[in-house]
């Protein structure tokens, strides 16, 4: 084997294995979450029919932030272990040296530098992204902790945060996607492969080019002090118990997050029941009998109604109690006059003073139209008193 293929030691099993957890936890997120925020989009629509629904795809995108911040606990305990019992050094964090490492790689890369940086354990692309990670875990399970539970939010905090907090999640998603797809894909797939996170080595070409300053540390044997076994033993006295108490204490409060309020997902379950949603209104029942020309809706057809005194104002000039035919009164107008009869009851074509009266005819006197119909049915009608 050439030294250049030498291969180094960098992630042990377990952190591989949460670099696992959080490739499958945040594409889940990611996938969910997107679909959620882009929801018209036609990949969206297609996406969420595959995965059984929104609500299916709401419990889904939980399950995976559940699965996240519980990632989030661990690798939180672990550097606790880290930093107190092994006292490695924070090698995650940034400091003067990275800036300069940064415009450096900016320069050598533009041609303007001889020499690429020497760059640490953690390069400023690797502790940017670390930085990155950490502030959206915060940020993302701040506002999806307002969402999830807008009603406990809402008892702290004005409405207007929950649409804020919408806002903010789903755009800080889109950062996050992004910068994984640009910054990560490019530093650990396309610039070239790394395997670290895969097999837990990298080649020492690779050392050199990504971490020099670390790789000449090793070839020169600084490195890290093993910790004696007896001070190990003293130190975990103390983190141990420390550590079940912070785990308890955490993963409670994720159980809390998850479980204390109920929110759209179960409170408005979904109608499944035949529901009519248009009810045509009933017909009106069509009228038993044929309309009748009966009935004057003004008054009564009657003598004393109103037919009384059609008679008085069309024929009363004529026909009064002064001789002759008379229909000034009910009783008259039976009477009749020289001749007999004038009225038959329920017969207007035998009745004289029906007949003898049309609107059209030549009598003295004459019925209007309407008269004379209302007359008609007051005979149909056996001439009610
Ligand atoms: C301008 C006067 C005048 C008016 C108004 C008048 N009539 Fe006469 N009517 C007469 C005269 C005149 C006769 C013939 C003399 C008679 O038989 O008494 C007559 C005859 C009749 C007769 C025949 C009597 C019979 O015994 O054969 C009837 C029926 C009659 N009138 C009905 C009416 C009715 C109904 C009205 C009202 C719509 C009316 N008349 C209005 C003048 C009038």
């Amino acid at each position: 084997m050439s030294a250049e293929n030498k291969t180094y030691h960098r992630f042990d099993v377990a952190r591989r294995i949460e670099h696992l957890l959080l490739i499958i936890s945040f594409t889940t997120l990611g996938v969910t979450g997107l679909i959620q925020k882009y929801a018209l989009s036609s990949i969206s629509v297609t996406l969420v029919s595959v995965l059984g629904g929104i609500e299916t795809v709401r419990i889904i995108h939980r399950i995976a932030a559940t699965l996240f911040i519980l990632e989030g606990v661990y690798h939180f305990i672990h550097l606790g272990y880290l930093l107190y019992v092994q006292r490695k050094q924070a090698t995650m964090m940034p400091g003067i040296k990275d800036g300069k490492d940064a415009v450096q790689s900016f320069l050598y890369n533009l041609g303007f530098a001889k020499e690429a940086p020497k760059m640490p354990r953690y390069n400023f692309t690797e502790k940017m992204e670390y930085l990155a990670m950490l502030w959206g875990f915060i940020a993302m399970g701040l506002t999806g902790f307002m969402l999830w539970n807008p009603i406990a939010t809402t008892r702290i905090l004005p409405g207007e945060f929950i649409p804020a907090a919408k806002v903010a999640h789903g755009l800080e998603a889109v950062l996050a996607v992004l910068a994984i797809i640009l910054w990560h894909f490019y530093n650990v797939h396309i610039k070239h492969w790394n395997w670290a996170m895969i097999r837990g080595t990298m080649t020492r070409h690779q050392m050199k080019e990504e971490h020099g300053e670390e790789l000449e540390a090793i070839d020169s044997g600084k490195t890290d002090v093993e910790v004696d076994p007896q001070t190990y033993k003293k130190r975990m006295a103390i983190f141990m118990p420390l550590s079940i108490v912070f785990a308890v204490a955490l993963v409670a409060g994720v159980i809390y997050f998850i479980t204390f309020e109920e929110t759209a997902i179960t409170t408005i379950q979904p109608v499944y029941a035949d529901v009519e949603v248009f009810v045509p209104r009933t017909p009106t029942p069509l009228p038993t009998l044929p309309p009748t020309p009966t009935l004057n809706p003004v008054a009564a057809n009657t003598w004393d109604g109103s037919i009384g005194a059609v008679f008085a104002e069309k024929c009363g000039l004529c026909h009064g109690s002064n001789g002759g035919l008379s229909l000034s009164s009910y009783g008259d107008v039976f009477a009749g006059g020289t001749n007999g009869a004038v009225l038959v009851p329920g017969d207007p074509e035998a009745s004289k003073l029906f007949t003898i009266a049309a609107p059209d005819g030549s009598h003295p006197g004459v019925f209007s139209e309407d008269e004379w119909d209302r007359v008609r049915v007051w005979i149909i009608n056996g001439a009610q008193k």
